[in-house]
Order: structure tokens, then sequence, then C-alpha cells
């Protein structure tokens, strides 16, 4: 069997190197990339680069590719579609592969209720859907939204985005009416309280502090969350939080939009991360690895929210047949091929491991997660806590020299979030070289 990773030229190899070249003269500089990997192909849980390195994916694409790089049934189900047909609007005309997608969704997204589904073609699109519809269904104006949020970058989705200042500056007024309340990020809790003796007072802050002094709940139509934080630091909410959030919820009427776009689709080895919470959202948001990396997002909702008219919403490419089918085959291989369980059983030992190199690194502060999306927080020292961003990045970019693939969230979280197809050898290969490089860079503190 052959061992990975392969690195035959040190990164970034020539070929790569004449490629950023040409990138950065024509390429929109907007883009923030973590370094210089050049991607020739990809297979499985490897990425093989234009020199012929080949590494580890430890972050599945952007957190796109959960059943792998070309599984051979997206490529196959692609290629069948492919000499179908490529488009034919389904704003304005029907087609099966998009009602086989919206059935299959409608199954596995939680709640035993009917439901319905629209489909665009991002994540951030999978968001304005949910904004639009929560205004149109409830016919109220306000949101709370999330401090450290990241739920896309087009206008209404920045508006709740809230994770970096430089995702906003510049881009004012957008759209009014969001008020942001601060993330039960225990590690780093905004009120400085411990759970559990804080009882959970992220909760009762928004409704004495929020809802009761300045944001009439009577106005508000959703609260938009991530289930876990992903950009904002992979930051894991304690475990009653969201069923508190749906009674304050409840208590006002206010429907719950959950962004499922980063922790969707199996990730957190449930179909979506929320489950974990036993909570029931109105609007869930998927996209990144419902189709393998090719572009569809999902908006799905209670059918008794999904109330507007025709024309309120649409996109011409929103539900493509080629995104539909990859969509369809990820679902049964997920199934087929038990991933939700291998989700679980690999998350397991990495945060085992992780937990094991805490205690011996001085620069670990935290490790947490579920299934596989699990965050390693890097720290100056143990008691200040303060972010270690330099080395985070420093630990990432060593990491890519050796072979493993990983990037950064947050301040100073490295983000794990490897195919869900992982096998204990690669998981082993990679966190060796992680640790390696976390300790060098300790070491030369
Ligand atoms: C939780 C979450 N929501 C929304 C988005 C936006 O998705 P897209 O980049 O496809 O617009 C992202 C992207 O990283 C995300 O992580």
């Amino acid at each position: 069997m052959a061992s990975y990773p392969k690195i035959v030229v040190t990164p970034p190899g020539p070929k790569a190197r004449e490629l950023v070249k040409k990138d950065e003269s024509l390429i929109s500089p907007s883009y923030v990339r973590f370094y210089p990997l050049a991607v020739d192909s990809g297979k499985g849980c490897i990425v093989k680069d234009v020199d012929g390195n080949e590494y580890i994916d430890f972050n599945s694409g952007l957190v796109c590719l959960n059943v792998g790089h070309n599984h051979p049934k997206v490529v196959a189900a692609v290629k069948n579609q492919c000499d179908r047909f490529l488009h034919y609007s389904n704003t304005d005309f029907f087609y099966k592969e998009v009602v086989d997608l919206a059935e299959k969704l409608s199954a596995i997204a939680p709640g035993n209720f009917e439901k319905k589904v629209f489909f665009g073609n991002s994540g951030a699109e999978a968001i304005e859907a949910a904004i639009k519809l929560a205004k149109w269904h409830s016919r109220k104006q306000l949101f709370i939204g999330f401090i450290s949020a990241f739920h896309g970058r087009t206008m209404g989705a920045l508006s709740f985005t809230a994770s970096k200042p430089t995702q906003r500056r510049y881009f004012f007024p957008l759209m009014p009416g969001v008020t942001h309340v601060p993330y039960p990020y225990c590690y780093r809790c905004p009120f400085k309280l411990e759970y559990p003796d804080c009882h959970y007072w992220c909760v009762d802050f928004i409704d004495e502090y929020v809802l009761q002094k300045y944001v009439p709940p009577e106005d508000v139509a959703a609260m938009v969350f991530e289930p876990i934080q992903g950009e904002g630091g992979y930051v894991v909410p304690p475990p009653e939080f969201f069923q508190r959030l749906k009674k304050l919820a409840d208590k006002y009427g206010i429907l719950l939009v959950d962004d499922e776009v980063q922790a969707g689709m199996g990730r957190t080895g449930k179909w979506f991360a929320v489950e974990h919470w036993d909570v029931e959202p109105d609007i869930i948001c998927s996209a990144k690895a419902l189709a393998s990396g090719l572009p569809l997002g999902a908006t799905i909702t209670k059918a008794k929210v999904m109330d507007w008219s025709g024309g309120s919403h649409a996109s011409t490419f929103g539900g493509n047949p080629l995104s539909c089918v990859a969509a369809n085959a990820v679902i049964d291989i997920i199934k087929e091929e038990r991933l939700l369980e291998n989700a679980n059983k690999m998350g397991t030992y990495i945060l085992k491991r992780l937990a094991e190199f805490k205690e011996e690194s001085e620069i670990v502060g935290d490790v947490r997660g579920k299934g596989l999306m699990i965050g390693m927080e890097l720290v100056e020292d143990k008691e200040s806590k303060k972010p270690a961003s330099q080395k985070a990045n420093e630990i990432m970019t060593r990491s890519w020299k050796r072979g493993v693939a990983v990037i950064t969230c947050g301040a100073s979280t490295i983000r794990i979030a490897p195919p869900l197809i992982i096998t204990r050898e690669l998981v082993d290969s990679a966190l060796d070289i992680l640790f390696d490089c976390a300790k060098e860079v300790e070491k030369e503190a």
C-alpha cells in the first residue's frame, strides 16, 4: 500500500510558483490564500499539486469534499448527466434530478414534518434565501446574529458575517436590522464566566438585555446561527445552548435559521450538526459539501414556512442538474459507506490524540470538536490564553510543506476537517507531522 504524504520537491515547486505569479496578475486580490498550493488532481483523501507532491487533505478543499476527492460514484453521476442535459432552468421548468434531491434532503434534515427546499448556487445564496424567506413569511424586519459568525459575503449574508473587520470594511450600509450577540465560546467566554456556573447567561442575556431593552421581539423575524462556528474558530457551544435558544425563540415566535453550510452533510458525525443538540430549526442552509465541490446551495424549511409567492425569489442556475446528481450521489455514498459512523470514530480518535498532545504542549490551549470538525487552538501560554496567530500560521505552513494540507480559522485555531472517508493510517501520518511542526514552533519561540 502506498504511503502518504509524498513530497518530491519542496513546495511551492517551480510549476506552482509560475502559476501563482500568473494568478496574482490576473485574479482578484480580494482572495486570501492560505499558502501556494496549486492543485493538479485529487483522489480520496489525497490532493496532488502541479509539481507532483501529494498531500493528505486535512481541509477537504475548504470543507467541501466530505466523500473525498473525485468519488467514483459522484464522477459517474456527473458524466452520465453531461450526456443527458447540462441545464434547463428549474426556476421556469421541471426536471427529476432536483426533485429527487429535495426528497432526499427533506428525509435527512431534522424534524418529522413536511419540508420544502429552495436551491441556489452557494452558501451565501442559501443564507440570502433564508433571510428573504424569514422576512416574507413573518412580515418582520429584524434579526439576531452572532459575533464571530461567518455566513458569506453577499450583502445580505454579510450583514450577519462578523468574524473579521476586513470582511465588512467599506461595505456599509449593510442590510439594516441585524443585532449581533455574543456566541457561546466557552474557552474565551465573552462574559468572562465559566461553564456550567454561568447558567447559560449567554441566552438570558439575549432576552434580558437585547429583546427586553432595545430590539422589540415582536419585530424579530429570525435568529441566524452556525451550530458550530466555522471561520470563527471551530467553536462548539455547550450542551444545552440550542435547546435554550429555541425556547427563547419560541417564547417570542422567532424563527431559527441554522447555517449548516460548513458543519452539515455528515461533517460532525450527524447529517446536520444541530442534531447534536436535538433541536429542529425552522430553516436550514446547506452548501459546500452538499454537491462534493460543485456549486449548490439548499435552503430547507418547514413546508408551512416556505409560503412565498411565485416570482418572490429564484436563481437561473440554482439546483442545476450536474450539481443535483452529484448531491444525490453524495447522500447515497454517506449512507452506503457509513460515513457518519466513520466521522464519529475517526473524530473521537483525533480528539483523543489532540488531548494527549495538549498535555505535553505549552502552546495548545484548547482542543474541541464534533465528528471531523475539530479545532486545535494555539496560545502564547496557557495562563494568558493570548491567541498565538503567528504560531498557528507557522504550524500550518510547515505542515503543508511536509505534506499535510491543513488550514487555520478564528484567531489561532488549526482546523482539522479531513474527508469523512479518512483512515486511521492517514490520520496518524498527518497528526504526527502536525505535532512535529507544533513542537518545532514551540521550541523556537
Ligand atoms: C458557515 C458558512 N456559511 C456560509 C458560507 C458562505 O458560503 P459560500 O462561500 O459558498 O458563499 C460559509 C463559507 O465558508 C460558511 O462557512
